[in-house]
């Protein structure tokens, strides 16, 4: 396995303690890439969390340290943009669209939440609302996929990005974001053979991971 570390961007700090390896979130994240646990019942407990959670969303995690792994990753990740065409998994309140909908010709948003769709400006950005382990595209249909603080379904990002495409995942607290994988475990659970490239950034990291 392949992982190329860069050194930390300007202003990296790590994140205070809040969800360690024990937190529930951190379990469920790990079973569902790790082991394809998934279900209705789990679904519909996500959903509803983040329908609630949805209004004071962005407040709380639309901001220049949330968006900092995004903005190194397009620094220094060696990412299409452009005419590329982008999608982003778990898209919330629009963190991500924020920051690379202005710098690529299509970015779908792509959410189970309503709310958090609700609550999204949706600036630069085409919104779809649906559940990603079951992605409503056809095989190869974009360039890159972006994750941030999302659930990880490997077979279907493995399935919508087009050959030589890159998953850019992003725990914008590090290994104290309740969703979190390591690098390694990203690459792990991906079918066939991939590579990455990895740095931390704001208070967490971002991983490049491209099909070797
Ligand atoms: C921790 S939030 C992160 C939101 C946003 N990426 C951000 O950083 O602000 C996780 C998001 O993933 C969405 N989500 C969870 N499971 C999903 C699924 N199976 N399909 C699509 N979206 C999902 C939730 O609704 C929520 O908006």
């Amino acid at each position: 396995m392949a992982i190329d570390t860069l050194p930390d961007a300007a202003g990296y700090q790590p994140a205070a303690a809040f969800a360690g390896p024990d937190h529930p979130i951190r379990i469920i994240t790990r079973e569902i890439a790790l082991d394809d646990r998934w279900d209705a019942s789990i679904r519909e407990r996500i959903r509803s969390t983040f329908d609630g959670l949805a209004p004071g969303w962005s407040e709380d995690h639309v901001n220049p340290t949330k968006a900092a792994p995004v903005s190194d990753a397009v620094e220094r990740g060696g990412l299409s943009l452009g005419s590329a065409r982008w999608l982003e998994l778990g898209s919330g309140t629009g963190a991500g669209g924020k920051v690379l909908g202005p710098r690529v010709d299509e970015y779908v948003a792509f959410d189970l939440s309503e709310q958090m769709i609700a609550n999204d400006p949706g600036d630069h950005t085409c919104q779809v609302r649906g559940d990603a382990s079951a992605l409503p595209f056809t095989a190869d249909s974009f360039d890159s996929i972006l994750c941030i603080n999302m659930f990880l379904f490997p077979q279907q990002v493995d399935r919508v990005l087009r050959p030589g495409g890159t998953l850019l995942w992003v725990n914008t607290m590090g290994d104290q974001t309740p969703i979190h994988l390591p690098v390694d475990d990203v690459v792990a659970s991906l079918p066939g053979e991939w590579t990455a490239r990895t740095a931390r950034a704001g208070t967490g990291f971002w991983a490049a991971v491209s099909r070797a």
